[in-house]
């Protein structure tokens, strides 16, 4: 199952250095020079917002050619097109294009056949969606504490909260870093429990040279438009288990097999599993095939980003705790993060910015504490997954994103921990 990618895709993915340079593409061929990139007086006050979308220029030209292609529905020449890129980029056996992330994830439920009664290992810290796919199954979610370096799973705990019920571990590779998959794929194997690695914000990043999503059984991603590459809504589902992949196409296709019918494999198509209507439209995944075509664009540019936030707050590392990248992984650059020391300090961070115009915003509420699974659960102690909850906040970050703009929030951030 172990998926091996190009080695020039990974070329400067670690962000331990400011290089500017990011596979063939230079800093300055990316964004604009310095010179206009400065602030003028009435931009320092300017609002910089968490996230904005980016538009690469070709995605309305894209629709449009959807709309007179006359197929509008899914799994036509954009679906096809995107899926492709997926698998030869990063050599995933198979992918399907979903309308989110969530829906990809409600297909990984149904592809392993969760039912009533199975448990299935989530870690507390996470987007709903990764628990509530496994939840509308009927399964029952146990879920794992985070680790003390990263918001990842803690993989050291998965296994002592093993049981004969366990049906599917779920891991989620935070900000785009990955978890230690080895470990995740040992206890698979050990134990005979499938893996499903929710990839929602981890496009372009790798697990010792493996691209995230192609580790596990099943991967899932997101295309949400606060991703890295977006189509407002999609998801995608990638299958790395030989056994799974008929089957994920038909669930796809509301149960039907009619994937198979329009490959000319067989000469009517009905229904023959369970399933829903998964696939986006033509017209989303042009969106999404535009956005693609300037992916390494995009990383440089995000990546660039990220090593200039570490690197300025790297003065205040006794105030703030700064996100770790292991040597197993890389960073896409998704995300910047920062850990106080209390909640109390974090919502006057919050506020401080924004006073300066500056919008900072926490994550997750972790889910084992959530009114929701409180209702037929008892509380349990996950106080890694508390604390991420509490501390933990994210700067600005998007691919517009001005090098002055950094350093305005950069300096905002130091002002605060130098008072
Ligand atoms: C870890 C994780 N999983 C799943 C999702 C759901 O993604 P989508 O909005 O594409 O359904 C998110 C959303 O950001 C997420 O962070």
């Amino acid at each position: 199952m172990k998926v091996v990618v190009n080695k020039s895709i990974l070329s400067n993915c670690k962000n331990n250095n400011s290089s500017l340079k990011y596979k063939n593409i230079t800093y300055d061929r990316v964004i604009m020079n310095t010179k206009s990139d400065t602030l003028k007086n009435k931009e320092t006050f300017k609002e910089i917002p968490f996230n904005k979308p980016y538009l690469t220029g070709n995605e309305t030209n894209y629709i449009q050619k959807a709309v007179s292609s006359g197929q509008l529905s899914g799994n036509g020449i954009y679906t096809k097109q995107c899926q492709h890129f997926f698998e030869e980029r990063y050599g995933f056996k198979k992918t399907l294009l979903t309308t989110s992330c969530t829906t990809a994830l409600e297909m990984c439920a149904m592809l392993l056949d969760i039912k009533p009664e199975d448990e299935v290992i989530i870690p507390s810290y996470t987007f709903v969606s990764t628990a509530l796919a496994f939840f509308r199954q009927g399964a029952k979610i146990v879920f794992a504490d985070s680790e003390v370096e990263t918001p990842n799973i803690d993989v050291n705990k998965i296994e002592e909260l093993i049981t004969s019920k366990t049906k599917a571990i779920v891991v989620v590779h935070y900000a785009g870093v990955a978890v230690d998959m080895d470990k995740v794929m040992a206890l698979s194997k050990k134990y005979n429990i499938k893996v499903v690695e929710d990839s929602a914000q981890a496009v372009e990043s790798f697990y010792k040279g493996q691209p995230l999503g192609g580790i596990g059984h099943l991967g899932t991603f997101s295309f949400h438009e606060t991703k890295n590459v977006i189509s407002g809504e999609g998801g995608l589902l990638v299958v790395n288990d030989d056994e799974l992949i008929e089957r994920a196409e038909i669930i796809w296709e509301k149960g039907t097999n009619r994937a198979s019918f329009f490959r000319g494999e067989i000469d009517k198509y009905t229904w023959v599993d369970t399933g829903s209507s998964f696939l986006p439209s033509e017209t989303v995944a042009g969106f999404l095939y535009a956005q693609l075509e300037n992916i390494d664009k995009i990383q440089a540019k995000r990546i660039w980003n990220w090593n200039k936030y570490y690197n300025g707050l790297k003065l205040i590392e006794n105030k703030i705790k700064l996100p770790f990248i292991p040597d197993y992984a890389t960073s896409n650059g998704h995300m910047f993060y920062l850990i106080t020391k209390s909640v109390d300090e974090r919502t006057e961070l919050i506020n401080f910015l924004k006073q300066k115009n500056i919008h900072s915003v926490f994550h997750y509420l972790c889910l084992h504490e959530s009114p929701f699974y409180l209702k037929s659960n008892s509380k349990v102690d996950l106080p890694q997954s508390e604390l991420y909850t509490s501390r933990l906040l994210r700067l600005p970050m998007y691919y517009d994103l001005k090098s002055a703009e950094i350093d305005r929030v950069i300096n905002a951030v130091i002002e605060f921990y130098r008072n």
